[in-house]
Parts: structure tokens; C-alpha cells; sequence
């Protein structure tokens, strides 16, 4: 039996995302919540596939009403950036397990307000959805970085991130990472160290800058940090990982799924994408071309929502999706935290502080 879900947000990237719910075999969404009820009454007119029957007589403008009149285990949060931690605070307190994607918090005090609302609910899930973990190029890597046929023990790494986004999203309109503080690191790096994250968990320390560049043609105006950024953490075991990264790039050479090398005692491992190679001593004896990120990315939530539902239903994977994602969001906020006050970031003290241990 799929699990019964509330889907918030129908329009724009949300759009796909509800898509990604009907073409997934875990979940089955009972009622969709939009503030825009015209734009979203249009958006689920438009979904193709299986689409639950009455599901367009079911969209309200809260979560608080479709849970009333709805009965649902799970609630996935896909609205404009500025809303998700008052709907994820809402979700949790009506007794649903809860996805938002990333950012799930713009601020500090957003994020500890969310962790006192799961702290109150304990047994409910909660998770910052990372939809480029999941495809079989990101897999494979993971696969590499933690399992015996792989690099072994992680000595260095790097990443490197290029892309070119303009955060204007209409004439009068512009994505909220033009006009929040902080956004690079939590909407452009989380989706590259997010699969570092979920492969070797969190690094000990974190040094950060971000870049100075304003570019008003991208809409990259008065927010601080949000053209790009270079990080340099630092593991329990020594090994350094750098990272750097900029959507005010001129070119897109690797997209959202960087550029990474890694150096580890057993091999040495390369990815551009979806191609990945692995080295020893010298030869490379894994070559291979994977699937990468898919178009509309829709498939790679389809993959992430089948995982959220079989962690609900089974436990498989439950813990580590729920710290690793919440684990990425402390580590950009480290990012960010060390950026403001030129500082290296003990990560452990400042997760400690960030969960209210
Ligand atoms: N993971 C990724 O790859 C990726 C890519 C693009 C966007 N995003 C994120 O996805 C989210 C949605 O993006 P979008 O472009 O669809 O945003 P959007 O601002 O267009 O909002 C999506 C929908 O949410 C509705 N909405 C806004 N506030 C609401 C509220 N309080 N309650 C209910 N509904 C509300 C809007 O009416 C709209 O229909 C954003 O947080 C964005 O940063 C993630």
C-alpha cells in the first residue's frame, strides 16, 4: 500500500516534483496545498500517468485543512523557499512524516525551531530533500568512497562546481537566493557536498569564504553570499577536502553535479558528471559512463521519494537519510558561519548547537 501524502507547492520546479509523486510506487498523493489555487487547480490538470482520481477537487491553502479533511502519513514540501519552516512545523505538529527540500531553513533560529518541532515528534521522519544523491552516477561514487571495492580510507579530495544561473525568474520577479543572505552555500554547494555528506558524513572543521561578485545581470545584487564560495574542511583523520564553487560562471563545463577527484589509500577516484573512473597504482581499472542527472530532474525525485517511502514503511536507510540531509544543512550553515566571521568552524560544536544538544 502506498503511503498517503499531502503534496505543498504545484507550479514551477514544485510542478515536477508533484509528477515525480504520481510516478512513484511508495507514495500517493490524497491532497495538494498552494496558496495559488488557479495556478495549481491548471498544474494538476496537467499531470500525466495515474493520477489519483478527485485529486484536482482536492487542493486547499493550508496543510492544516487538507490533513482535516484528509487523512495522510507523509507531507512533501515544495513551496517558494521563504515558507518552508513554518509548513515544515506545521506538517510535524499535525503527526506527518515531512520531506522539504533544501533550504529547509534560511536561518539559524528557523533551523532550531524545526529541531524543537521534531524533538516534540520524534517518531515522525524528517528530511531536507537532496535530489542529486540519488542517480546511478552519484550512487556509484558513494559506492567507491565507502564500500571495499573503492578508494579505501579517504586521504584528500576536491570539489569543483560551474554553472551560470540567473536568479530572475520574470521581469518583477527573482528567486529568493537573490534577496536572502547566505543562499550560495545552502542552493548551489548543497547539492554537490550533499553526496559528500551522505558518503563519509561530516567533516570535523570547516574554513569558508564566499565570492564578492555582483552581477546584476544574474540578479546577483545586494545578497551576501550568493554568487559563489570555497570551503576547505577537514576530516577526523586528517584528510583536507576544498572545495569551490560559483553560479556566476561564464560557462557550464561540469553542471550541478561538479567535477570531484578523491584520493584514498587503496585508489584514486574521478568524476565529471556521469563519468567516473577509478585508479591503481598508477592504471585506471574502472572506466564508466553513467546516467547523471536526468532532464526536469524528475526521475531523480522519483528515486528520492521511493527511498523517503521505503524508509517510512521499512526503515531501510531511515537514519541516514534523516541525518545526512539534516547533517548537509548544519555544514552549510558552518559554511556560512565561517564566511561572516573569518573563523575556523569546529562542526561538531556548531551541529551540537544547531540540534540543542
Ligand atoms: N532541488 C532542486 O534541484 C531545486 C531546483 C529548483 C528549485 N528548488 C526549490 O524548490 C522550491 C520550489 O521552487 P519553485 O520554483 O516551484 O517555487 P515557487 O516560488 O514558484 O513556489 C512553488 C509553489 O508554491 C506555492 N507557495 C508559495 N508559498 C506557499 C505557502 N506558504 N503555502 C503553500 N503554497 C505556497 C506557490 O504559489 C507556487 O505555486 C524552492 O524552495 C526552490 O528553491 C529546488
Amino acid at each position: 500500500m502506498p503511503i498517503r501524502t499531502i503534496h505543498v507547492g504545484c507550479t514551477h520546479f514544485a510542478h515536477g516534483r508533484l509528477q515525480a509523486q504520481i510516478n512513484a510506487n511508495g507514495l500517493t498523493p490524497v491532497a495538494c496545498v498552494d496558496i495559488n489555487l488557479e495556478a495549481a487547480r491548471a498544474g494538476v490538470a496537467n499531470l500525466q500517468g495515474d493520477v489519483p482520481e478527485n485529486l484536482a477537487e482536492r487542493i486547499y491553502t493550508t496543510i492544516t485543512e487538507a490533513k482535516e479533511k484528509h487523512d495522510a502519513q507523509a507531507c512533501l514540501i515544495y513551496a517558494s523557499t521563504t515558507a518552508h519552516a513554518k509548513l515544515i512545523i506545521e506538517s510535524l505538529n499535525l503527526g506527518m512524516h515531512t520531506l522539504c527540500v533544501k533550504p529547509i531553513a534560511t536561518t539559524q533560529t528557523e533551523f532550531r525551531e524545526i529541531i524543537q518541532a521534531h524533538k516534540a515528534n520524534p517518531e515522525l521522519m524528517l528530511v531536507q530533500g537532496q535530489n542529486k544523491r540519488w542517480n546511478p552516477a552519484a550512487a556509484k561514487m558513494r559506492e567507491w568512497l565507502r564500500e571495499e571495492d573503492g578508494i579505501g580510507e579517504m586521504l584528500a579530495g576536491e570539489c569543483r562546481f560551474w554553472i551560470r544561473q540567473n536568479l530572475f525568474t520574470g521581469p518583477d520577479s527573482r528567486q529568493p537566493d537573490a534577496y536572502l543572505d547566505g543562499l550560495f552555500f545552502h542552493a548551489g554547494t548543497s547539492h554537490q557536498l550533499d553526496q559528500l555528506v551522505a558518503a563519509k558524513g561530516l567533516p570535523k572543521y570547516v574554513t569558508a569564504h564566499i565570492h564578492n561578485r555582483r552581477d546584476p545581470e544574474l540578479g546577483q545584487i545586494e545578497a551576501w553570499g550568493t554568487a559563489g564560495g570555497n570551503a576547505l574542511m577537514e576530516y577526523a583523520n586528517g584528510a583536507p577536502f576544498s572545495y569551490a564553487g560559483t553560479r556566476a560562471g561564464h560557462a557550464s563545463p561540469f553542471g550541478w553535479s561538479g567535477h570531484w577527484t578523491f584520493h584514498g589509500e587503496n585508489a584514486d577516484l574521478r568524476r565529471d558528471a556521469g563519468h567516473l573512473q577509478l585508479f591503481r597504482t598508477g592504471t585506471c581499472v574502472e572506466n564508466v559512463n553513467l546516467q547523471d542527472l536526468h532532464a526536469g530532474l524528475i526521475e531523480d525525485d522519483r528515486l528520492q521519494f521511493d527511498a523517503f517511502a521505503d524508509a517510512i514503511a521499512t526503515g531501510t536507510d531511515r537514519e541516514w537519510m534523516q541525518e545526512t540531509t539534516l547533517g548537509t544543512w548544519v555544514l552549510m550553515e558552518a559554511c556560512n558561519e565561517s564566511a561572516r566571521t573569518h573563523a575556523r568552524v569546529d562542526v561538531e560544536a556548531f551541529a551540537a548547537k544547531m540540534f540543542g544538544n
